[in-house]
């Protein structure tokens, strides 16, 4: 593949870890760093591609010359994602997506009381974006998942790809320390909807992306 291998599609990237809101100070989040996902927007620019980038917030900066949606809860990240899906060659979902949000948001700010020594939090599932996206993708589409997970990594990640009708999954072992989360280095499975696994070498996000990049590049061009 050619470096200019996305000349002329548009990508979507999400990236960063959403936030769900309790009150107007609290929320709950979790370790994502956005690092994966906005090293795909490069690399996916890199390779001649329009990106969009749908972020929640995060402390880095995005490459020039990619539009940012920036975004804070998932519902925001459903939004932002199934407007503008209809318009794009590829999606890739490299978001931490929140599993639960608040049931209900306090409109102030949550105080303690002298007679109750614990908080209950009433949460519900959020909407799962790929799954929603699944159900609208033209067969010209090409969309990416992240599988993070802690146990039973490949069995998972299989059972994601089919069930997101996904094109690939990049797969990572989030209980390791040396890699994934907020670290500069993964190491992640690409599993395609063949069920083809490559393993990618333990290297920088950046490499990494380049990779993935390239392979969705692959996949779009036999669209
Ligand atoms: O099912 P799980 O959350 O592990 O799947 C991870 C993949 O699904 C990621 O690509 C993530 O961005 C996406 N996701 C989503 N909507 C959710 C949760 C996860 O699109 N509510």
């Amino acid at each position: 593949l050619g470096q200019q291998s996305l000349q002329g599609k548009s990508v979507i990237v999400t990236a960063g870890g959403t936030r769900e809101r309790l009150d107007p100070v609290r929320f709950l989040t979790n370790d994502s760093s956005g690092k994966m996902g906005y090293a795909v927007a490069e690399a996916a620019q890199q390779a001649g591609a329009t990106v969009t980038l749908i972020t929640a917030p995060t402390r880095l900066t995005p490459p020039a010359g990619v539009t940012v949606v920036p975004i804070q809860s998932t519902s925001d990240l459903a939004q932002a994602v199934l407007d503008r899906f209809p318009q794009a060659d590829a999606l890739v979902m490299a978001a931490a997506v929140a599993d639960f949000q608040p049931l209900d948001v306090a409109d102030q700010k949550i105080k303690k009381s002298a007679d109750n020594d614990g908080l209950i939090l009433k949460l519900r599932k959020t909407p799962d974006i790929l799954a929603e996206v699944a159900k609208i993708k033209q067969p010209h589409q090409v969309t990416v998942g992240f599988a993070a997970e802690t146990q039973n990594l490949l069995a998972n990640a299989q059972h994601k790809l089919h069930s997101k009708s996904l094109d690939l999954l990049a797969a990572n072992d989030v209980s390791r320390t040396d890699i994934g989360f907020n670290s500069d280095d993964n190491q992640v499975t690409l599993i395609d909807a063949n069920g083809e696994q490559t393993q990618t070498p333990k290297t920088s996000k950046i490499q990494i992306a380049t990779l993935l990049v390239d392979q969705l590049a692959k996949i779009l061009a036999t669209k």
